[in-house]
This record gives C-alpha cells, structure tokens and sequence, in this order.
C-alpha cells in the first residue's frame, strides 16, 4: 500500500501577518512517496534533489512522522521516498512541505485517525528542528490550502481564510540560501505601541480584503515595517524588485516567509505574469540567478 503526494510550497506571513498568516501556492512543490512496511517505525529510504540526511531523527518528514505514530501502537511501519523540488533555505516553506507530506500521507494510509487540523501540530514539530521555531505559518496553510490564520499557539487555534478566485502570487528566488534561523536572529523581541497599532490595522485590513474580494484593501495592507526592515537588507536589490512589482500593477508584495524569496500579489493571471517578468528584469540585470513562480492561491 502506498500513496504518492504533492507537498506544495507555501508564503508566511504576507507582510503584516508574521509568524501568524500563511498562504498556499497551486503549483510548486516536492514530491513524496509513503509506503506501508512491515518493519516497525520511520524509514527515510530515499531523497532526490537536496542533500538532506536520511536519519530519521535529522530529518524533518521523519521526526513528524515519528512524532505522529508514537502514541499508536503500531505493528508496522513506514518508508519515506522524498522528491524535493523546493530549495532549502528558499523562503517558500520547504521544510513544511516535507513535514505536512509526512504527515497527511501517513495519516491517509491509516485510514485518517487524526483531522487535517489535528495534524498541524506534529507537523510544526518538523519546523521546530528546521529553525529552532514551531512556527505554524507554512505547514498549516500546507495542509488545509489557501489562506490561514494561526489565531493563537497557545493554545492553537487555526482559521481557514476565504480568498477571492483571481488572487495570483508571483515569488521569485535570488539563488542565495537563508536559513531561517538566521533570519529570525536579526529580529528584535520587542515592538513600539505605534508599530503594533500599524500592523494590527493592517492585519484587520487584509483579512478584511480577502473576505470582500476587495483587491485594492489587500494591496494597502500589504506592509511591514517590524521584521521587513531588519531582514530585507538580507535580500538583494528587495526594495527595487518590490517596486518594480507595484509597478507593473500588483497589489502590494514583501518578503516571502523568512526570505530570501520575494513575493507580489496580483489580481489575475496576466498580471501576476507581467509582475514576474518585471521582477526578474532586476536579477537579470544583475546577473543573478533567480527561480520564478506565478501561482494560484490555493
Ligand atoms: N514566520 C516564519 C518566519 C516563516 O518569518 O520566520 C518562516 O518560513
């Protein structure tokens, strides 16, 4: 018995939403194969396209696939074939996509003991050894799709968000690697009274958008100005590929989970294709290698 996966690539925080909003993409992500066995516990028996380790204990499919069954009692096991497409470090969630695979997969073969929502929780755990955080922003937009809100982690509280049918995200990757560990690292702990009041206005605002299909609200709640400014500076030419982005007629954009990728939001498919030709001008000039995605948000 086994079953083949799509893991799909997904955007944290959208700006305004950091750690707590995430997005899913329709069309990139890795590939994963689960297998039942009837050897007991995890086996990671192959990955292709990443020099990740096969330990079960190192890897993040492993250790949520480990956590998932512990409490069980099973008396067989699973093997893990892992088709990586998603580059580590990509600021598109890769990690989540292998830890959200794992589990959703598992749990399909066990006849689906746990809900999808229940399953988030096993699948941050893959994050927490990833970046030393159990953010939820990527794995659990990963498993329930399109837009969702971590209300709270404490307890966890998750919320699917509506979003209007055009809504396009166009991402591109400078090809340098950033490890999001290191990218929170250059975060302060503490916000000013002002800053809170921006980014809750605008967190209210976008959610707002997406529930009215208001595409114009959406692209003015696109802003940052707790984690954008300290990380950006990371990321070559961000605000110039930004704004080449707005230009050329997205709604607004930022950067993607912790970086370094980039992303816009554009209503309709044309555009968010405009957009991407734009923003990749900048990498090109440069002589940068760069990967590119539009994508549905779904
Ligand atoms: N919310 C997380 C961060 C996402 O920004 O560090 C990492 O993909």
């Amino acid at each position: 018995e086994e079953i083949k996966l799509f893991c799909p690539a997904t955007i944290a925080n959208l700006s305004c939403g950091f750690d707590v909003l995430g997005l899913c993409l329709d069309n990139v992500g890795d590939e994963m194969i689960i297998r039942k066995t009837s050897e007991k516990g995890i086996k990671i028996t192959k990955i292709v396209g990443a020099d990740l380790p096969l330990e079960t204990e190192k890897n993040v499919a492993g250790v949520v696939a480990l956590a998932m069954i512990s409490n069980l009692n099973l008396d067989f096991g699973f093997e893990i074939e892992i088709y990586k497409k998603i580059k580590a470090g990509s600021g598109i969630g890769s990690s989540a996509a292998s830890s959200a695979g794992a589990v959703f997969g598992i749990n399909e073969l066990l006849g689906r003991p746990f809900s999808t929502k229940d399953l988030i929780p096993f699948a941050m755990e893959g994050e927490k050894l990833a970046s030393g955080s159990a953010h939820a922003d990527n794995v659990a937009p990963a498993l329930l799709g399109g837009f969702v809100l971590v209300r709270s982690y404490s307890p966890l509280d998750i919320i699917k968000i509506k979003s209007p049918e055009e809504l396009y995200a166009t991402v591109i990757h400078p090809q340098i690697e950033l490890k999001t560990s290191d990218a929170r690292s250059v975060l302060k702990q503490n916000v000013t009274l002002k800053q809170a009041v921006i980014q809750c206005g605008n967190l209210g605002g976008l959610i707002s958008g997406l529930y009215t299909n208001d595409y114009d609200l959406i692209g003015r709640s696109l802003n940052d100005e707790i984690v954008e400014p300290l990380r950006s500076v990371l990321i070559p030419k961000f605000d110039l590929v930004k704004q080449k982005a707005i230009e050329n007629g997205a709604l607004g954009g930022g950067i993607s989970g912790s970086g370094p990728s980039i992303f816009a939001l554009s209503k309709g498919k044309e555009t968010a294709e405009k957009v991407a030709k734009a923003m990749s001008q900048v990498y090109e000039e440069m002589n940068l290698k760069y990967e590119i995605h539009v994508s549905k948000v779904n």
